[in-house]
């Protein structure tokens, strides 16, 4: 199978130039100016795709999302196929999920419960985090054994005592772990064990409403957090990375570590970017809306924004990512009516994170070429898998972005494809949206509709490599 996208304006997290992209199979394989198809005839058994005045871009890469988590006594809503499904309508071509490590177990488990969920279903490629909730002699050894098979990335938490929480000194030893292995912790920073305190304390008052998740999950918090796992690693001289990163001070944090010359690196999602503490607030007689807008960490005030922003324009935050972690607000939110400690934490956005970073792009926040190296190349490269993705480059996966400027669209439930009942950002049009997206060569997704013969089980797991930054 052979494709030519012709005419389009060619945008790397570098540079931008119009050119055409040649494909072959699942490979690029050749990017010329279009005035070299004059001694280049194209063939009748080359696909010919016109992106006269639109951007070819590669595919999103999703470092953050949780498929199937079983979490809060339910499970996130979108599984590998129809989350993967979604991802690609959004332009999104990898995701990198986050394999489960339970307590008492193994990780070899919680890989292979993983690769069960995904293994013919997913239809994109994806890879694997693994959450560690114990580093104990067991599973630090098996550290090596995921790094060997490609999960090269832990995920540890702070936050989730009795769930997730791991303390300081396990902590400390999986990061020795890592930089003797070439892995990356990442941490999930907000101190669970006082915010505990604090959701006992409102719900005890009689605090029960979705507002309360945020009122009880301050900004220091996470800045304590951020800031003792940069102490680790700085002890245990290995980086780290902070996944979901969503307050002013954590990420001053974040800028003094990296000012001192730490490899300190951080992810924002679109979430903390585009909406606010308010949101959790309902509406006037219905504040329980607020529930679909319960994530960890907690929405924050809007004056945020401008410091996230602010944070992506100097490359003090290197990568937007989604927490993708939906829940239907019919039966599964609802767990927590009554009680905001008991609704699910988290939201959907596996599919509008590059419609969002667009209207970024055309509100003059960020350069198109920032755009693709916050969505594509950064996290390639902090997760091991750059050149094959993450890079429009002779010899890379052909995932292919073709985006329309002129398109625009309205982020209504209606109109995308995640399962879950609502939409964080329904009534909310945004401009830009793919006219194309390939995965591996194929045209998956054609104006808004999936169209590869394939569905799901195309998505082939992929084996990272270690942190090479
Ligand atoms: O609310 C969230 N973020 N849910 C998913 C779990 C996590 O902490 O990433
Ligand atoms: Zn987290
Ligand atoms: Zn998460």
């Amino acid at each position: 199978m052979k494709t030519l996208i012709k005419d389009g304006t060619v945008v790397s997290a570098s540079d931008s130039f119009v050119a055409d992209v040649w494909i072959d199979g699942d490979k690029i394989v050749g990017m010329t100016h279009p005035s070299a198809r004059a001694t280049m005839p194209v063939g009748p058994d080359v696909t010919q795709i016109d992106a006269k005045g639109q951007y070819v871009i590669p595919g999103g890469i999703d470092c953050h999302t949780h498929m199937s988590l079983p979490f809060g006594g339910t499970t996130a809503s979108d599984d590998f196929d129809t989350g993967t499904v979604a991802a690609a309508h959004g332009g999104t071509t990898t995701i990198v999920d986050f394999a489960i490590q339970s307590k008492g177990s193994s990780m070899r488990a919680g890989l292979d419960a993983w690769h069960a969920k995904a293994e013919g279903k997913a239809a994109i490629d994806y890879g694997f985090h693994m959450i560690m909730t114990e580093a104990n002699p067991q599973t630090l050894a098996e550290m090596a054994d995921m790094v060997r098979e490609g999960v090269t990335s832990f995920k540890m938490f702070m936050a989730y005592p009795g769930v997730f929480l791991v303390d300081d000194q396990q902590i400390f030893r999986a990061m020795l772990r890592a930089g003797e292995l070439g892995a990356l912790i990442t941490m999930h920073a907000e101190i669970g064990l006082p915010i505990d305190v604090l959701v006992q304390r409102a719900l005890s008052e009689g605090h029960t409403a979705p507002v309360y998740h945020a009122l009880t999950r301050p900004e220091v918090a996470e800045a304590t957090g951020t800031e003792r796992a940069i102490a680790l690693a700085e002890m245990a001289k290995v980086p780290v990375y902070m996944v979901h990163l969503s307050a002013q001070r954590a990420l001053a944090r974040v800028m003094e570590a990296r000012d001192r010359g730490l490899p300190t690196y951080a992810e924002t999602c679109p979430q903390y970017l585009f909406l606010t503490e308010d949101h959790l607030r309902g509406e006037p007689g219905n504040e329980w809306k607020g529930a679909g807008y319960v994530a960890t960490p907690p929405l924050r005030p809007k004056h945020h924004h401008d410091h996230l922003w602010r944070g992506l324009q100097n490359y003090d935050l290197q990568v937007v990512a989604t927490d993708h972690c939906p829940f239907c607000m019919k039966d599964q939110k609802e767990l927590g009516r009554g009680d905001f400690s008991k609704i699910p934490n988290g939201m959907p956005g596996v599919e509008t994170r590059l419609h969002l970073l667009w209207e970024g792009v055309t509100m003059g926040k960020i350069s198109m070429n920032r755009f693709v190296e916050i969505t594509s190349t950064a996290p390639a490269k902090i997760f091991g898998m750059y050149g094959k993705k993450g890079t429009l480059a002779i010899g890379a996966d052909a995932d292919v972005v073709v985006w329309d400027p002129k398109k625009s669209k309205r982020l209504d439930q209606a109109n995308l494809h995640m399962n879950v009942d609502y939409s964080p950002y329904e009534g909310h049009t945004v401009p830009g949206s793919p006219s194309h997206v390939l995965s591996r060569g194929e045209v998956v997704v054609k104006d808004d509709v999936w169209v590869a013969k394939a569905k799901q089980g195309r998505g082939q797991f992929l084996r990272r490599g270690t942190f090479g930054l």
